[in-house]
This record gives structure tokens, C-alpha cells and sequence, in this order.
């Protein structure tokens, strides 16, 4: 079985999304960009499958279009809020952190034409269902943690295994970790270093031999571990009047990784307070704040 690879560029980085040929049409994972909807014209019609890794904007983008000339998307209902509705999607990912870093213009407007439009899946999948389609048998590995809703699918066949965002490492494209259930998220990473597969597909990466996996998700936990244990050491020290927490949080994380923020970092920490909690303080700090 061939794996095609689709990129979509945007802001300087990019987002992959593939197309697998079975027997009985076109198995798509993942839409990209709404700018790169020429890519998968050829795909968009009753005999092909569109399987979702999770709802983020940048992976979504041809969602809609595909599904209204036929194409069934599959997706887990832990996400279901992303694809629906785009202005709290904004807020939930970036909006909200508007006075928490320097948020680009070209975020907001890359955000807007590149989402496609608002719209609902209409097969859930669930945890270790395995999917029959044609001459392929792709499972349903449930790994919660970058989003609710996050999977990697399985191609039995091949061992070929596409991960969306869920094995983030270090970070992609030299920035932080993005996720919204610290918990969730290392149990999925302890769940995939058990996994034997020929080949990782991601979103943000090049494509990688299996024997990597177990290694990429064990980055995934000790930086997991090192954030959360920045994060406290900020609150230990913390004076302030709560209101700026987050925003000062995040700076003082990345100033220590060494790295810029951005909004996927904005989440990261805002999860390790939320998860931290009780302390008036950071109830101030979060107050604000809309859950991711
Ligand atoms: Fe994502």
C-alpha cells in the first residue's frame, strides 16, 4: 500500500496530511490546510473516507468540503467542539491568550481562511475499534491528551502508523509541547512506547522508522515532567496579583527551555495550573481562562 503524503505549508512551518489507496477508494487522514483543497479533489467523492486525528484548525481545513461531496469523516466525539465551532475554537487555542504573549496578526488571519467551514463528523470511532475499508484494516488507538480527542490509526496491514499531533517529543518545529490533560496525555505516550509498527507518520514531522517511536514517546513524558516541575517552581516564587499569572508563567518557562511562546505553550501551562489548582492565586489566574 502506498502512502501519499500531502504538505501544506503556512507562517513558516507546516502541516502533512495523507492519502492511502484500499481497495474500495481513497482512505484520507486528515484534510490540512483549506488552501491546498486541489490536492485532494480527486478524493472527494462517495468511495472515499476521511479519518480524523483530532479537531485542531490546521488539520481540518477541507473537512466540510470533503464531507458534503460524500466522503464519511470519521472522528472521536472527545473533539467535537472543534470542528462545530470555530469561534471558541479561536478563543480555546489562541483568543484567550491575546494578553498572555505576542500574538501575531497573521495567526488570526491564517486561522480564518485556512479552517474551512464549521461542521459536525458523522461516524465516531472509539478506542480499539478496528476499521474495515476495502482491502485494509486500520484501528483506532485512542491517545488523549495533545486535544480530548486525539487517535492514532493503525494500518494493520503495513504497520504503518499515523499519529496526527498526539507524539509531539520535545515539541515540533523547535517549539514547546501542546496539551490540554497532562495525565491523558503521558498515559497515551506510555501506551504508544508498547506499540511495535514499521513506520510513524505525523502531522508536523517527517515521516520515521517504527523503531523510533518508543524513544520520540519517552521524550514526550520527561519533557512533560520537566514543564510541569517549571511551572510549580514558578508558583513557588510567585508574588503577584494573579491577573498576569499565566502570561508571566509562560515567559518564564520558555526563557528556561529556551524557546519562544506561543499559543501552544499558552495551553501547556494553563493545563499544569488548572491540574495544580487550589491556591487563590491561581483561581485568580484562571479565572479568565476558558477550558481547552
Ligand atoms: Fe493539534
Amino acid at each position: 500500500m502506498e502512502v501519499e503524503l500531502l504538505r501544506y505549508p503556512y507562517l513558516g512551518i507546516y502541516v502533512n496530511s495523507f492519502r492511502l489507496h484500499s481497495a474500495s477508494g481513497d482512505v484520507l487522514i486528515d484534510s490540512g490546510l483549506a488552501s491546498g483543497r486541489s490536492a485532494l479533489e480527486c478524493s472527494a467523492n462517495h468511495d472515499s473516507v476521511l479519518l480524523s486525528t483530532h479537531g485542531h484548525w490546521d488539520h481540518i481545513g477541507n473537512h466540510g468540503y470533503l464531507q458534503k461531496r460524500g466522503v464519511c469523516v470519521y472522528a472521536h466525539p472527545g473533539d467535537l467542539r472543534y470542528y462545530s465551532d470555530h469561534t471558541w475554537h479561536w478563543e480555546a487555542l489562541f483568543g484567550q491568550f491575546s494578553e498572555d504573549f505576542d500574538l501575531p496578526a497573521a495567526r488570526r488571519t491564517t486561522f480564518v481562511s485556512e479552517i474551512g467551514e464549521e461542521m459536525t463528523p458523522e461516524c465516531a470511532i472509539a478506542d480499539g475499534e478496528v476499521l474495515s475499508l476495502g482491502d485494509l484494516s486500520i484501528q483506532v488507538i485512542a491517545t488523549p491528551g495533545h486535544s480530548a480527542g486525539s487517535v492514532c490509526y493503525l494500518v494493520r496491514e503495513t504497520g504503518d502508523l499515523f499519529t496526527g499531533d498526539s507524539l509531539m517529543g520535545e515539541g515540533f518545529f523547535g517549539g514547546l509541547p501542546q496539551y490540554a490533560d497532562s495525565l491523558a496525555y503521558r498515559d497515551s505516550m506510555e501506551k504508544l512506547t508498547r506499540l511495535s509498527v514499521e513506520k510513524v507518520y505525523c502531522d508536523h514531522n517527517e515521516p520515521m522508522p517504527g523503531s523510533e517511536l518508543r524513544k520520540k514517546a519517552e521524550q514526550g513524558i520527561a519533557c512533560c515532567e520537566r514543564l510541569e516541575r517549571r511551572v510549580r517552581e514558578f508558583v513557588a516564587g510567585y508574588r503577584g496579583p494573579g491577573e498576569r499569572m499565566l502570561g508571566e508563567a509562560v515567559a518564564a518557562v520558555c526563557r528556561a527551555e529556551g524557546k519562544k511562546p506561543g499559543g501552544g505553550i499558552c495551553v501547556t501551562v494553563l493545563t499544569h495550573l488548572r491540574e495544580m489548582g487550589e491556591a487563590d492565586e491561581i483561581r485568580l489566574a484562571l479565572e479568565k481562562h476558558i477550558p481547552v
